[in-house]
Parts: C-alpha cells; sequence; structure tokens
C-alpha cells in the first residue's frame, strides 16, 4: 500500500520503516530536517535496539521517503497516520496541537477517499474533531483510531509480535483497510527470526510470548473509535498503576522483613495476577506513563469524576524516588553531606537513550541538593540526561568507575551490563561496600556473601 506517516519518533519511525521493509511505500514527514537528513543516510536519529537496520533496508529498497514536504507524500497515499507527540501542559491535559496542524496538512494536500489514522496519544474525542474538520473542508475521508502499544527499547519487537491491533471508526471498510496494511507487517515477521529483537521485550515480564503463532485475524479488536482512544490510555493508566501498587507493597516488606521480589513471584502465578509489570523499583518514568496518567485524570475531572485511585496511582510515583533517597540515607547513617554516591543508569528504563521523567535522574538530582557528591554513568543516555542534571553531578567514563571511592552505589536503571558487572573485584575500589539495588535485579545473597551491604525496594 502506499502510506504517508506524520512524526519520525518512536512510533512513527519504527511503524514507517517495517511497514517500508515490508514492501509498503511509505512516505516518512517530519518538520525538523536535521532528522530528516539523519533518515535518508538510512539510521534512526534515536536509540532503538534493532531499528537500524530496518531504516536502512527501507531507504536502500527506495521503500521508505523521508520528506519535509506534505505535498510530495499526502496525494500519493491511500493512507496517512498521524503519529506526533503531544506534550503535557501544565495543567496536566494533553497539547494537541501537533495533531491538529498535521490534520490539517493532511486535509488540504489530500484527496477524497484518503483514510486518516490516528496513532498518536490523545484524548478521548480528538479523531471526532478531526472528522469535524474533514467535513468543514468539504473533502471526503474517514478517521481510524489506531492505538500503538509499542515499549521503547523493544518498538520493532513489538511491532512485529502485536499482542492485539485495536482499530476504532464509524467506518468498518476503512477499518479493514488499515488491518490489511498492519497484516503485511504480520506477514513479512514470518520471514524473520524474531528472537533476535526481544532483548529488552523481558525486563518486566516474565516470559515473552511470541504472539505469531495466533491467527492475525485473532487478534484484530473492531472497535468504537471513542473506544479505541480509551483503551489506549486506559492500559497505561492500568499498567503504572500495577506497578504503583507494588511499590506499595514492596515499602510494607520493608517493614515487615518480607522480600518483595517472593511476594510478586507468589502473587504473579495467579493467572488473574499475572507476573508482568509488578516489579518493584524507583517508580515509573518516560515518555508515557506520567504524560498518560495526568491525561486521564484530566479528563476525570473534566467530567466531573473524582478518579482517587489514578491520583493515588500517581501520588505514590512521585513519592518513590524520595523513599529510595531515604534509604540511601539510612544506609549512610542518616547524613548524605558530602557523602559520595555512585549511581548506575540514567534512562528511564534500559534499552532507550530516553530520559524524559527519568526517575534515576530525579533521584541524582535529590541526592545533590541534600549535599551527597553524586556521579552517574549510563552505557547510552550520557548526553540526553546532560540537560536535566544538575551542575555539580560529575559524569563518569564507565560503569566501573562509579564504584571508585563510593560510600554507596545505586542502581537506579536496569541495564543488562551492569547487571553482569564484577562487583567482588569492584568491591576493593569502594570506600563503603554498599549496594542499593533500587530496581531489584541483583542477586541479593551472593553481594551479601562477598561483603557487601545489600539495600532492595522491599527486600
Ligand atoms: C509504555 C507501555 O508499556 C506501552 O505499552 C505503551 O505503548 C507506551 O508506554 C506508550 O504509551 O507509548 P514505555 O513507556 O516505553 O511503554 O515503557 P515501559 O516498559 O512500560 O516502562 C515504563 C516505566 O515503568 C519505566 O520507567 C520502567 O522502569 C517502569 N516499570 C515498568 C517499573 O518500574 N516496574 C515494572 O514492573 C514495569
Amino acid at each position: 500500500m502506499k502510506v504517508s506517516i506524520v512524526g519520525t519518533g518512536y512510533v512513527g519511525l519504527t511503524t514507517g520503516s517495517l511497514l517500508a521493509a515490508a514492501g509498503n511505500k511509505v512516505y516518512c514527514i517530519d518538520v525538523d530536517p536535521k532528522k530528516i537528513d539523519i533518515i535518508k543516510e538510512g539510521k534512526a536519529h534515536f536509540y532503538e535496539p534493532g531499528l537500524d537496520e530496518f531504516v536502512n533496508k527501507a531507504i536502500s529498497s527506495k521503500n521508505l521517503i523521508p520528506t519535509l514536504d506534505y505535498k510530495e507524500a499526502i496525494p500519493n497515499s491511500e493512507i496517512a497516520i498521524i503519529s506526533v507527540g503531544t506534550p503535557t501542559n501544565p495543567d496536566g491535559s494533553l497539547d494537541l496541537s501537533y495533531v491538529f496542524s498535521a490534520a490539517e496538512s493532511i486535509i488540504k494536500h489530500m484527496q477524497n477517499g484518503l483514510i486518516i489514522v490516528q496513532k498518536s496519544t490523545v484524548p478521548v474525542g480528538t479523531g471526532r474533531e478531526i472528522m469535524k474538520m474533514i467535513e468543514k473542508s468539504g473533502k471526503k475521508a474517514s478517521v481510524v483510531s489506531c492505538p500503538e502499544f509499542l515499549s521503547e527499547g523493544s518498538a520493532v519487537f513489538d511491532t512485529f509480535n502485536l499482542d492485539r491491533l485495536v482499530v476504532g471508526s464509524d467506518n468498518k471498510k476503512a477499518m479493514t483497510e488499515v488491518v490489511g496494511l498492519f497484516k503485511s507487517l504480520d506477514q513479512f515477521s514470518k520471514t524473520l527470526d524474531l528472537s533476535k529483537y526481544k532483548e529488552f521485550s523481558e525486563i518486566y515480564k516474565k516470559k515473552t510470548k511470541l504472539n505469531t503463532d495466533i491467527p492475525f485475524e485473532e487478534r484484530v479488536l473492531y472497535l468504537g473509535l471513542e473506544s479505541a482512544e480509551m483503551v489506549k490510555i486506559t492500559a497505561n493508566a492500568y499498567l503504572a498503576t500495577k506497578i504503583s501498587f507494588a511499590n506499595s507493597i514492596a515499602r510494607i516488606c520493608d517493614k515487615v522483613g518480607a522480600d518483595s521480589s517472593e511476594v510478586m513471584e507468589g502473587i504473579g502465578r495467579d493467572q488473574r495476577i499475572g507476573r508482568d509489570f509488578l516489579y518493584p523499583g524507583l517508580g515509573w518514568g518516560g515518555g508515557c506513563f506520567p504524560k498518560d496518567t495526568s491525561g486521564l485524570l484530566f479528563l476525570a475531572n473534566e467530567n466531573g469524576l473524582n478518579f482517587a485511585q489514578l491520583q493515588a496511582t500517581i501520588s505514590i510515583n512521585e513519592s518513590q524516588s524520595d523513599y529510595v533517597a531515604a534509604k540511601i540515607q539510612g544506609a549512610l547513617n542518616g547524613d548524605l553531606k558530602n557523602r559520595k554516591i555512585g549511581i548506575l543508569g540514567l534512562s528511564y528504563k534500559p534499552g532507550t537513550n530516553d530520559t524524559r521523567e527519568s526517575p534515576a535522574v530525579k533521584l541524582a538530582n535529590k541526592l545533590i541538593k541534600k549535599g551527597a557528591e553524586v556521579t552517574v554513568f549510563d552505557p547510552e543516555a550520557m548526553e540526553e540526561a546532560k540537560s536535566f542534571l544538575a551542575e555539580k553531578i560529575k559524569l563518569a567514563d564507565s560503569a566501573k568507575k562509579i564504584f571508585d571511592g563510593s560510600e554507596a552505589v545505586v542502581l537506579a536503571t536496569d541495564w543488562p551490563e551492569f547487571l553482569k558487572l564484577n562487583f567482588k573485584d569492584l568491591k576493593s575500589k569502594t570506600k563503603r561496600a554498599v549496594i542499593i539495588d533500587a530496581r531489584n535485579k541483583l542477586d541479593k545473597e551472593e553481594l551479601k556473601k562477598i561483603g557487601y551491604t545489600y539495600i532492595g525496594i522491599g527486600r
């Protein structure tokens, strides 16, 4: 099919390059010439494991056409996908200006019969607004909401390994066309070894299921426009609630001497609960959960509803880095002034260089405020984190350097390479052998045996 995708972020560029690699002709539109130039070279303009391979393939085959120009792309397309950013306004609502400006440009250049697919995360009612814009233009087009569920770090794997494809519209025929487009990805995935792309998919899951064995049609949900929009924010709010719940239980475990990892394993075996996304830690961050939870809360309030549960999910998360900072302070006899603390990790989770709302960055800044001397290292996100980090924070050039003279080392982001460090050898570099495992991913017993003081989250 011939497709235009507006916005070349995690969703737009992943979807666009995979669709192009699968044989569709895809125009990738962005307003930023620097991003377009990088894509033209066959690369992503951000770190996302496995993605460069497909961007490169798609550019070489000339199936992926990066452009700044709607005029070149839209009249040649059967489907136009909007996947632009929706940042949070100071009041918690979402800024939809990029979505509406993309819709306006698409409508200006389109011919009758175009299908406009809305993939940006938006409040309920946005699709209907775009329909009104089309009506006003006097042209004819249909609108389909097709929310995105990929996670950063496993964007390629998730896009091929859909557990569900949600489409929502008043127009069944348009939904069927969109389903047909994504079926081409499913067919292409059968020619690939998907296990190559799943390294970061299992970070917060017990085991990644391969969905490609289930017939594609059985994974498609045809919904109403508003329901599809609601699915996306509800899914993120529910997942964020699972994590905040796990963090609350971990705080109780700390008081009663239980091990939160054992408790989560115990409840996760109940199929009604499930083990995924019950990993206590430093709290959730990134470009999605913080934005979507505050967006949904705003929507509830706007409709006169008190969503106390979601408010609690957000508050628990806001206090989680304070909780961890207090644990570090406790481990250092209550005083952080001039104490040397090393932090492993800055990205909001492994597999990405994204530091938006990163709990690791929040923690580093909090420790500096309390007078500590903080050194940080991240394998991918040093550059991105710089503008968010307090000036006094020192940057190390390797994970090993974090241990030099440290009085406490904090595992803030659970990058696989940090879990493989030789803690036994590194102990001699420390001033005090204290590990704060803020992701509950290290071997507690082994570290204690080597002689570290081990402090986890509820364990
Ligand atoms: C999230 C959703 O998982 C995706 O399904 C969704 O498509 C995406 O938002 C989006 O809206 O675009 P993402 O933000 O990439 O994906 O990352 P997650 O893997 O969900 O992690 C989010 C945060 O929660 C991270 O800071 C992570 O460290 C934390 N987390 C996750 C935990 O602390 N514990 C867990 O058990 C799971």
